[in-house]
């Protein structure tokens, strides 16, 4: 099995792509290879850096955009929406195929989902089917605040509930001085779900060279 893992979330804009980006740097850092993946970019229409560029940047590879999220599309939409939207579905053969090519010149691949696990890419097909077939343990983000037990747990159920592997949890942007709620959030959250909780603050996106090392390397052996 290609060594790697696969970044999720308990929704959009949680910080999925600023861990992943993280993580995908600090292997990089050890020299390892690596390779990032995500199955379909939306909202390109945005005009700001999108999620494959970041990957890629972090992580100094030097796929194409294509290499690295097959579907890109203008609307910030769901992909399964964005692609309707576009005229088309996104098929799940290509995905793993592309998942696949990406993996084969790295050591480790970061993958990113879009959204959270129950997110559609086509109809019948939703993220968390693409995070089965490829078979990497998750990493979920979560924001460390108020009413983050209930949406991790429910994440956590949902991935083992499809007989997923997760690895840790990230609370993300992990605040300077935390109050007894955001500390008591990561604590409920790892006793809960028997999982280690890590943190990643507020980074400066621009410079990767000042990135705290996100590593799980020797924590997970598939990663
Ligand atoms: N640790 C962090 N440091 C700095 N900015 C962050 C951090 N986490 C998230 N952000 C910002 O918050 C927004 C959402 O993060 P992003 O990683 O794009 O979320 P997602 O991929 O889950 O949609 C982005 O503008 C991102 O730059
Ligand atoms: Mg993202």
């Amino acid at each position: 099995m290609a060594r790697g893992l696969f970044v999720t979330g308990t929704g959009t804009e949680v910080g999925k792509t600023v861990v992943a980006a993280t993580i995908a740097r600090a292997l990089a850092s050890e020299g390892q290879r690596v390779a990032v993946f995500k199955p379909a970019v939306t909202g390109l229409d945005e005009g700001v850096e999108t999620d494959h560029e970041l990957l890629r940047r972090a992580s100094g590879s030097g796929q194409s955009d294509e290499e690295i999220a097959p579907y890109r599309y203008g609307p910030p939409a769901s992909p399964h929406l964005a692609a309707a939207m576009a005229g088309e579905e996104i098929d799940p053969e290509r995905l793993r195929r592309a998942a696949g090519a990406a993996a084969a010149d790295a050591d480790v691949t970061v993958c990113e989902g879009v959204g959270g696990l129950l997110v559609p890419l086509s109809p019948g097909y939703l993220v968390r089917d693409l995070a089965a077939d490829l078979g990497h343990p998750l990493v979920v983000v979560a924001s460390p605040g108020l009413g983050t037990i209930n949406h991790t747990l429910l994440t956590v159920e949902a991935a083992r509930a499809a007989g997923l592997e997760v690895a840790a949890i990230v609370l993300n942007p992990w605040p300077d001085e935390p109050t007894e709620i955001e500390h008591n959030n990561r604590e409920t959250i790892a006793n809960l779900a028997s999982l280690p909780v890590l943190t990643l603050p507020r980074i400066d996106l621009t410079d990767p060279d000042t990135w705290p090392p996100l590593t799980l390397t020797g924590r997970f052996p598939s990663i």
